[in-house]
């Protein structure tokens, strides 16, 4: 292949190189394309076909079904690692060694207290609030108790504000869906690892000793690790194109927070198990939510399906498939709403309609299944999928400070009125 594009304009020719990734992907660098021809500019709504940034944190291939965290497959990294561990492979580039881990785990538990002041701010939200919402304005309203968050020029203040975050926000998830159950604010305690303590926090009650369940840390271990990173997502992206303004982490996470909080990205985890239940309730007719879908004049869409990069099966949809079966049967749990999902899956991959437009099941068709069966409130699946893409984020931010970046901004084709004269309000 050529190393470089050519773009033809009015009779003039414009050359632009042609990059190339590990992966062997292409890319035609298009930033001189202004400056070269005067002003013009490319059009991609969505950016489906434009790369914002270069990136050496995840790799995916959607035709293939591949997904890999700095070279290593998703499929090895669920199975064999702990969430804390790919937490710092993908922040900092490798997997870490027992003493960088033993480092790295000390450095967050010692960091997991929030201060007191921040009860009040929870205290101040209706319990009707839905988490995604509260979750956002407390890790926005760390930055007020921790200032030097904010300081994105030293590495040192980055890494503090890196494993203070990684620390807090279990924290606040706990308290967030322990507020809305009534419960005391608590904490749990820094001997036990970071996934166990997690549970011992949110599910503790207050009139129970906590119990150790291994299938539960194992499944949420998994689950965390499933979602910790997905290259420049909606959410991905907007983290680094706030951070761009060099605003602080804990502001920058704030914002991803509030972009995966929307249904059409992590709020599909949520979306599937209401669809799952209310087909459930009008009788499990999987047929008629089918034909609702592909009907062009009925906005229902089977949730959980489809993806933007994803055009063969999600890897991580078939993970949670078997971890979803493997957490029911450990638990003694038989949910009909499984059932009802499988069959969805296997109607929708003969159907014409789905194999046409390449709508596989994604991440999020089989999560709620097992967060449901772990005993959390269906509007409480988005805060799990955000606690997992953390370490993602803050890879990509620091990835996007590291390699200092400029200020992310876009341009437009201005398709509005042209000039014209003010009105008094008596003659409009
Ligand atoms: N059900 C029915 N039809 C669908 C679905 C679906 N879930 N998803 C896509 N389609 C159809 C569209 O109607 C469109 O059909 P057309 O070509 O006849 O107009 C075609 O497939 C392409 O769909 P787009 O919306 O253009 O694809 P896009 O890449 O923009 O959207 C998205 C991807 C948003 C994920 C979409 O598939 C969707 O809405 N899925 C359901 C929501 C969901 O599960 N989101 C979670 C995604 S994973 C994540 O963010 C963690």
């Amino acid at each position: 292949m050529s190393d470089k594009a050519t773009l033809e304009v009015n009779g003039k020719k414009y050359d632009f190189p042609i990059l190339r990734g590990t992966e062997k992907e292409v890319a035609i660098d298009i930033s001189s394309l202004r400056a070269d021809t005067e002003g013009l500019i490319t059009l991609d709504s969505g950016y489906k076909n434009t790369g914002s940034c270069e990136s050496a944190i995840t790799f995916l291939d959607g035709e293939k079904g591949i997904l890999r965290y700095r070279g290593y497959s998703i499929e090895e990294l669920a199975e064999k690692a702990k969430f804390l561990e790919v937490a710092y492979l993908l922040i900092f580039g490798d997997l870490p060694n027992q003493e960088q881990f033993d480092r790295f785990h000390d450095d967050i538990m010692e960091n997991a207290i929030v201060d007191d002041d921040v009860k009040k701010i929870l205290d101040a939200f209706p319990k009707t609030a839905h988490p995604m919402g509260v979750l956002s304005s407390l890790t926005s309203a760390l930055t007020a108790f921790n200032p030097s968050s904010v300081n994105v020029d030293s590495e040192e203040d980055m890494y503090k504000s890196i494993v203070r975050i990684i620390a807090k926000l279990p924290v606040l998830v706990a308290w967030t869906m322990r507020k809305k159950q009534g419960y005391p604010l608590e904490y749990g305690s820094k001997k036990s690892g970071y996934v166990e303590n997690t549970i011992k926090m949110m599910f503790r009650k207050p009139n129970e000793d906590y119990e150790k369940n291994q299938v539960l840390i194992d499944a949420l271990n998994k689950l965390l690790i499933l979602h910790a990173d997905h290259e420049q997502n909606c959410s991905t992206s907007t983290v680094r194109i706030v951070g761009s303004s060099h605003a602080g982490l804990f502001a920058s996470l704030s914002a991803g927070i509030s972009a995966l909080w929307g249904p059409l990205h992590g709020g599909a985890n949520q979306a599937v198990i209401e669809m799952l239940e209310a087909i459930q309730e009008d009788g499990g007719d999987t047929k008629k939510y089918m034909a609702k879908a592909k009907d062009k004049n009925d906005p229902f869409r089977l949730m959980g399906f489809g993806h933007r990069v994803y055009k063969n099966f999600d890897p991580r949809a078939r993970i949670i498939k078997k971890a979803a079966d493997e957490v029911l049967a450990d638990l003694g749990i038989e949910d009909p709403i499984l059932d009802i999902a499988k069959g969805l899956e296997e109607e929708a991959l003969k159907d014409e309609y789905f194999v046409k437009r390449k709508l596989y099941p994604n991440v999020d068709f089989y999560s709620g299944i097992i967060y449901r069966a772990m005993g959390l409130p269906t509007d409480m699946f988005t805060v799990m999928f955000t606690m997992g893409r953390l370490p993602g984020w803050i890879a990509q931010w620091r990835e996007m400070r590291l390699k200092k970046e400029p200020i992310g901004r876009p341009r437009q084709l201005y398709i509005g009125e042209t000039l014209r004269a003010y009105q008094h309000i008596n003659k409009r």
